[in-house]
This record gives structure tokens, sequence and C-alpha cells, in this order.
């Protein structure tokens, strides 16, 4: 599959010329959104895809984590089809990576697959959720347990859109951005850990900055392993396998995302001193960086409960839980922990 065509920059959502170019022989396109992303830039986009000659249907998920249901996909589903649109139309994303997962897993499936634009407007979605082509909705046993890879043609990054991120937005994509420094890039790590009180406040610059090397990691790294078969997207996951079971345990929506991120980090940071033979300065000093972070704190949670959601992981093998560790700042290793030091590592976190 090609890699998609990346468009970065501030007003980019509003060029759909440019990326719509080639994508619905037919002239239509369903606009998918949600109320609070619409209600800031649903219409702009929605007359910028009008200017480039589409014709528009408009389709907005529930907020958040409801959006990725099948409760929501059906209705959606119908109205692709009640709208007349067939395999020479397309879909167009617009909102955080529930509404990217959710449209372009209905974009995935829809008469067996139609090309889908991504305008992620998160900070999460500009540098993970929106590119990448993994989508899906949730499960009742679980997050993300149902879904396709499905690129989308087109991916638009526009900071403009960042402006508006609720400060908690905005830390649960940092923590997603912390995640490509500690685990692929010292320099990127270093700079956000000395630029932090710029980056939480909202630095323009800065964020563009951040964003578009996290990104550029990304894409790196899915252009090399897409199915994630070969090796290196696993190791995308550093602070995911602790991380997503947290998001799951809490409850949907609970902690965001890049929140659950952080603490999977401080988990896999203790289990990389024992099995990856990561300094204990470093990942001490790592460590109490992250904790500085106002993130919530998940009590009331089982541990068990969170070994046992480990194992639910689609990165389990053979019954051992697979986790990304660090050898060093920005040197990765997939190692199998053990059940018991998974449980001592989520009782310490969670005491
Ligand atoms: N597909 C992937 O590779 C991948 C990777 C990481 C995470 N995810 C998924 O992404 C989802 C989380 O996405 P998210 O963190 O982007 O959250 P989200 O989509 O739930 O959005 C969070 C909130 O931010 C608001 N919002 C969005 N953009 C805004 C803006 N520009 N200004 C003001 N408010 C805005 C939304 O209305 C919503 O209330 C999770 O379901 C997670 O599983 C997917
Ligand atoms: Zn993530």
């Amino acid at each position: 599959m090609n890699q998609e065509k990346l468009f970065v920059g501030p007003g980019a959502r509003l060029r759909a010329r440019a990326w719509t170019r080639g994508l619905a022989p037919s002239g239509r396109v369903i606009l998918v959104s949600e109320s609070g992303v619409w209600r800031r830039f649903g219409s702009g986009v929605q007359r910028a895809l009008k200017g480039a000659g589409l014709h528009v249907l408009t389709h907005l998920l529930p907020s958040g984590e409801a959006a990725k249901s099948w409760d929501s996909i059906e209705p959606l589903l119908t109205a692709m089809l009640e709208g007349g649109l067939g395999r020479d139309a397309a879909l167009i994303a617009l909102g955080g990576g529930s509404v990217t997962d959710a449209a372009g897993f209905a974009a995935a499936v829809f008469l067996r697959g139609i090309p889908w634009v991504s305008i992620p407007t998160t900070m999460l979605g500009q540098l993970d959720s929106g590119l990448g082509g993994k989508t899906g909705i949730n499960l009742a046993g679980g997050k993300n347990l149902a879904g396709a890879f499905h690129r989308p043609a087109a991916v638009v990054c526009d900071g403009d859109v960042l402006k508006t991120l609720p400060p908690r937005e905005r830390v649960s994509g940092l923590g997603e951005a912390l995640k490509y420094g500690l685990a692929f890039e010292a320099k990127l790590w270093s700079l956000m850990v000395r630029d932090w009180d710029k980056l939480a406040a909202g630095d323009a610059r800065l964020t563009a900055e951040i964003v578009r090397r996290g990104a550029s990691w990304k894409r790196k790294i899915v252009a090399q392993d897409l199915y994630e078969t070969k090796g290196p997207r696993e190791l995308l996951n550093f602070g995911h396998t602790l991380g997503h079971a947290l998001e799951s345990a809490a409850g949907l929506g609970v902690l965001r995302h890049g929140e659950a991120v952080i603490w999977g980090m401080r988990a896999a940071l203790r289990l990389s001193v024992k099995r990856a033979g990561l300094s204990p300065a470093n990942a001490l000093e790592a460590d109490r960086f992250l904790a500085g972070i106002p993130v919530p704190v998940p009590r009331r949670l089982d541990p068990h409960r969170l070994v046992a959601e480990t194992k639910r992981d689609k990165k389990v093998r053979a019954g051992a839980v697979r986790f990304i560790l660090l050898r060093a700042v920005g040197r990765p290793v997939v190692k199998p922990v053990p059940e018991a030091e998974i449980l001592a590592v989520a009782q310490e976190l969670l005491s």
C-alpha cells in the first residue's frame, strides 16, 4: 500500500483542493466528525470541500470513545449507503483519534473499502492516531479489538486547530510525543524535558516541531512494517502494554490515551532496569520527570485486573506478555516479562 500523502502547516485543513485531488472520481464525499470538533471547524472544512467542487454529505458520530462502537458505525454505514456513495466516493474524517479510528474503520468496511482522508484535530491524532492506517472500534472485552489496516490516502495536519485544545488533551498528546523521545530519539526527549513548560502552555512553534518529529518517526516505522508482522512497528508500543491495560481497566474515556501511556512508560522504565539493562540512574531521572506531569491517578484499580488486561494485548505471543523495554534512552528492545514482575510493578505504581 502506498504511503499516505502528508499535508502539514497552518490552515492546511482549508486547502481541500490539494488534499482531495484524485480522491473521489464521483465527486461525492462524506465528512464525518463529532459535535465538539464540528462546532469549531466543521463548517470551514465543509465550505473548503464544496469550494473544491465536491458534493458533501455530513455525519456526526457520538463524542469520545462512544464513537468507537458498532452502535455508531452502523448508522454511519447506513448514511453512506442512503447518500448514494459508491466505491468512487470518499470519506473525510475530521476529529481526534476517536473519530479517525471509527470513521477510518467505516471507510475500510463500506463496500469492502473506500478511500479516506484523515484530518486529525488533536495533538495525539497528528503524531499518532491519525497516521498509519490502524482503524477500529472497541468491543465489550477491551479497546481496539475489532478493526482493519486501512491507510488514509492523505493526512492533513493543521497546526491552527491545536490552539483550542484543552490542557488535558495537550498533555495527552505530549505524553505520546515523549514516547517517541524515550524510545527512539534521545535528543527529542531532552528537548521536551527542557522546554516542557512552554510545550504545556501550547507554544505553537515548539508544538509544530514536536508534532513534525513524532509524526516522522511514526511514518518511518510504519513504512517498514505496515501490518506489524516484521518487528519495527511493535516498537511504537513502548509504554502501551500497561498503558492500554490501564486505559481499559480504568473504564473507557476515564484516562486519556496519552495519560495512560505516561503511566505505561513509568512501568516500562522499571522493567527496563531489570530486564534490559537500562541504567537505574537514567530510569530514575526519566521516571521523576514523568511523575511530575499532572495526570489522574487511577486509584481503586486491582493490580491483578491490570495484569489480566495486559494478557489481552494483541502483542501476547505464546502466553508471554511482550514488553517494549529500553537498553538506553532511544534504544528499544522487545522482551517477554513474567506475570509476577508485571504484578509487582503494577502494585508499586498503583499504591
Ligand atoms: N489508530 C491508532 O493508531 C491510534 C493510536 C493512538 C490512539 N488511538 C485512539 O485514539 C483515541 C483517542 O484520541 P484523542 O486523544 O485524539 O481523543 P478524542 O478523539 O476522544 O478527542 C478528545 C476530545 O478533544 C476534543 N477535541 C478534538 N480536537 C479538538 C480541538 N482541536 N480543539 C478543542 N477540542 C478538541 C474532542 O471534542 C474530544 O472531546 C483512543 O480511542 C485511542 O485508542 C488510535
Ligand atoms: Zn499511543
